[in-house]
């Protein structure tokens, strides 16, 4: 059976559960974060982070896609998740941490081990990533994890209703393996 709570040396990441919701709002629902993500409208409206954490385990049961809370002393800073994309079968990998929370190693520390669970339990043989051409920070993190850019192209952006210029990339599971030993 999948294990769905993954420890990293300062995190722990579980499933969502509905107490989330409230903080789910605060930290995906501000500006900072809503505006680099393709999927979130801004302002974040009442009752959807309820309807999305309500949509994880049918979700899940599918395979179609695994959220995953980001916590550090059991406080919800951010989400990592791995979902199948709309047009083929290949598995993207996103993420968004609560804006106080930026720059200390935590969204490469939580994606990290989403890889791990995407290549190991479910046993991809490559995983993508989109982030939009601007955000520097993400196009680093996902540098760092050893992803390669593989397509450009814009991207819509529910939050600022248009579509905005995006780089595509991946990491396949042999070069993922290679840069673990
Ligand atoms: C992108 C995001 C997840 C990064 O979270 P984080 O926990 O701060 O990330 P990390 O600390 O693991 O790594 C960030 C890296 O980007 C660098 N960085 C931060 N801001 C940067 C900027 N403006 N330009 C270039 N690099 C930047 C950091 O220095 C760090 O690199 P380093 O380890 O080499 O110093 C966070 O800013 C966020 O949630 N943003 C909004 C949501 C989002 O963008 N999600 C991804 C959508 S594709």
């Amino acid at each position: 059976m999948i294990d769905l709570n993954i420890r990293t040396q300062r995190l722990s990441l579980r499933p969502f559960s509905q107490t989330d919701a409230p903080r789910v709002r605060e930290l995906c629902g501000a500006w900072a974060v809503a505006r680099t993500l393709t999927r979130v409208p801004f302002p974040y409206p009442p009752g959807l982070a309820e309807e999305w954490i309500a949509s994880h385990e049918g979700e899940r049961a599918e395979g179609r896609c695994f959220p995953f809370a980001v916590t550090l002393h059991n406080r919800l800073i951010g989400c990592v998740d791995l979902f199948e994309g709309p047009q083929h079968r290949q598995f993207t990998l996103g993420y968004w941490i609560g804006v106080s929370y930026w720059g200390f190693g935590y969204a490469t520390e939580a994606a990290r081990a989403a890889l791990g669970f995407g290549f190991g339990w479910l046993g991809l043989a490559a995983i993508g990533a989109w982030h939009f051409e601007e955000n520097e920070a993400s196009g680093r993190v996902l540098g760092k994890l050893g992803f390669v850019e593989t397509e450009r192209g814009p991207r819509p952006c529910l939050a600022r209703k248009s579509d905005v210029p995006g780089i595509g990339l991946e990491l396949t599971r042999d070069s993922w393996r290679a840069k673990q030993v």
